[in-house]
């Protein structure tokens, strides 16, 4: 299969019926694993390599196994279809294209971990994809495919922490997007087992049960949109695709300063600058800087845009994949303006529940814009230094981890750019807006311009005030 005949995950055209759907052979991964049973399917899954594509790549048949073996008598799984990270815009395009194989691989989940009730958490705000998930999961049930597990959509808000599986758990129960202490398959949805792991006090009024833990398997809207294929074909055929390490099809997308934005498929191993092609190339007359794959991993520089794109290589340059969604700039951005944007970014997103992490990261904010603005001075790059080691402390959640690594990885690649404002205001004047994809079609993307007017507290600069959950 060549990278452009890939058109597994985003099928064109569309699927637009459980009818339609059944035609082109939906439905056979989840007989599949009905007749190999969970621990069949999971080596199955195992010997594929499926990597989880929500930005970490864990291995999803061990993710899979390690719920099966946690204590608790209730399980769930949950579909993380939050899609919040910069730059990306795929769970979108695969919900657009073909919502039936997630919810099918969802349900192929929730019967190898042995969950009776499973969740799909997706952005209210997006209409299209919430409604298409619906109406897969509908008439998936209607047809019996379902089998008795009961498929919920769970509504949430546009906040980045969102799509973190811990806090995503707490949406799901109807809370604010704050991340919880303990991972999904420790203190699982609806869990009522003390987080601490020592009790405060006697157990709640009319709590008479031991406390339950719920192992709960987290998985993104992608990886489980590619279980249903890997079951109806086998794993050696995934491994044909991609890489020894990163099997596979990839769902990539593209933005920044590219002449033609766009979503598309490729297969794993394809690099990155074929990638920048597929957007269009660099716009007339320019040479691309640097390039981002969202806000979680370093700055991959210019010398790099030539690395395929898989866990193992972006990993060797000292990056990562994330979730494939790149932003490339030209010479005509100022890497301090990018640092600024995205620290600002990830201080306003960050929730303030490990002090270090919404401090620090509006610190270095504060500085970057002093240094933006030429009026920094050799002991601000000290302080952004000092906050950037402390930013991480006690942290809850990786988003610290990612102010970390970013903002570094940017100072430490262009230091002549860092430089050169402290003697003079920015010699590049361009605003970078943070590229948080609200459409991307033809060509043409749409940023989320209410970002640049969201304050720290979450609220909105012009706008009245209103609870985000
Ligand atoms: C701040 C933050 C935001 C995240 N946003 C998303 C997201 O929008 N979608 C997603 O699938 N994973 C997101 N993740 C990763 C999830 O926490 C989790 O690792 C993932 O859903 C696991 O699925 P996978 O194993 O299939 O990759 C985010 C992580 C962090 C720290
Ligand atoms: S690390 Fe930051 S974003 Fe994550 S829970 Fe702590 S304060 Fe919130």
């Amino acid at each position: 299969m060549s990278a452009d005949q890939a058109g597994l995950l985003v099928p064109d055209p569309p699927v637009t019926s459980l009818e339609d759907y059944r035609d082109r052979g939906g439905g056979q991964g989840l007989e599949r694993a009905r007749e190999l049973g969970p621990e069949l399917t999971v080596k199955e899954l195992r010997l594929a390599r499926l990597r989880g594509r929500g930005g970490g790549g864990f291995p999803t048949g061990d993710k899979w196994a390690s719920i099966r073996a946690a204590s608790g008598r209730h399980r769930y799984a949950v579909c993380n279809a939050a899609e919040g990270e910069p730059a990306t815009f795929k769970d979108r395009a695969i919900l657009r294209a073909n919502p039936y194989q997630v919810v099918e691989g969802l349900a192929i989940a929730a019967l190898t971990v042995g969950a009776r009730e499973a969740f799909i958490g997706v952005k209210a705000s997006f209409g299209p994809e919430r409604e298409g998930l619906t109406r897969a999961a509908q008439e998936l049930a209607r047809a019996g495919l379902l089998e008795g597990l009961t498929v919920s959509i769970a509504a949430g808000p546009d906040e980045y922490l969102f799509g973190e599986e811990k806090a995503l758990l707490e949406v799901i129960e109807g809370n604010d997007p704050l991340p919880r202490l303990l991972p999904p398959f420790i203190h699982g949805l609806f869990a009522t087992a003390p987080q601490l792991g020592w009790e405060a006090h006697a157990p709640e009024t009319g709590h008479v049960a031991e406390h339950e833990s719920n192992p709960t398997l987290v998985n993104n809207c992608e990886t489980l949109a590619n279980v249903p294929h890997i079951l109806s074909r086998g794993a050696e055929w995934f491994r044909s695709l991609g890489t020894e390490a990163s099997p596979g099809t990839i769902v990539c997308t593209i933005v920044g300063d590219v002449a033609r934005p766009t979503v598309v498929e490729l297969e794993m191993g394809t690099t990155l600058a074929e990638l920048v092609e597929r957007g269009g190339g660099p716009l007339p007359g320019r040479t691309l800087k640097a390039a981002f794959s969202g806000v979680a991993n370093a700055v991959i520089r210019a010398r790099d845009l030539g690395t395929p794109m898989t866990y193992e290589d972006m990993k060797a340059i000292g990056s990562g994949l994330g979730a494939a969604g790149f932003a490339v700039y030209d010479d005509s951005a100022c890497m301090v303006e990018v640092a600024r944007a995205f620290s600002r970014f990830l201080a306003v997103e960050s929730c303030g529940q490990c002090p270090p992490c919404k401090l620090g990261s509006g610190q270095i904010t504060n500085a970057l814009e002093q240094l933006q603005a030429g009026r920094a001075t050799d002991d601000d790059i000290e302080r952004i230094g000092g906050w950037l080691r402390s930013v991480t402390d006690g942290n809850r959640c990786y988003l610290a981890v990612e102010e970390q690594v970013l903002v570094s990885s940017i100072l430490q690649a262009f230091p002549d750019e860092v430089a050169a404002h402290l003697e003079a205001p920015c010699p590049l004047p361009r605003p970078i807006l943070v590229p948080k994809i609200v459409d991307l079609g033809d060509g043409r993307v749409v940023y989320d311009e209410r970002q640049a007017r969201k304050r720290p507290d979450w609220t909105y600069e012009g706008e009245p005030a209103a609870r985000v959950g």
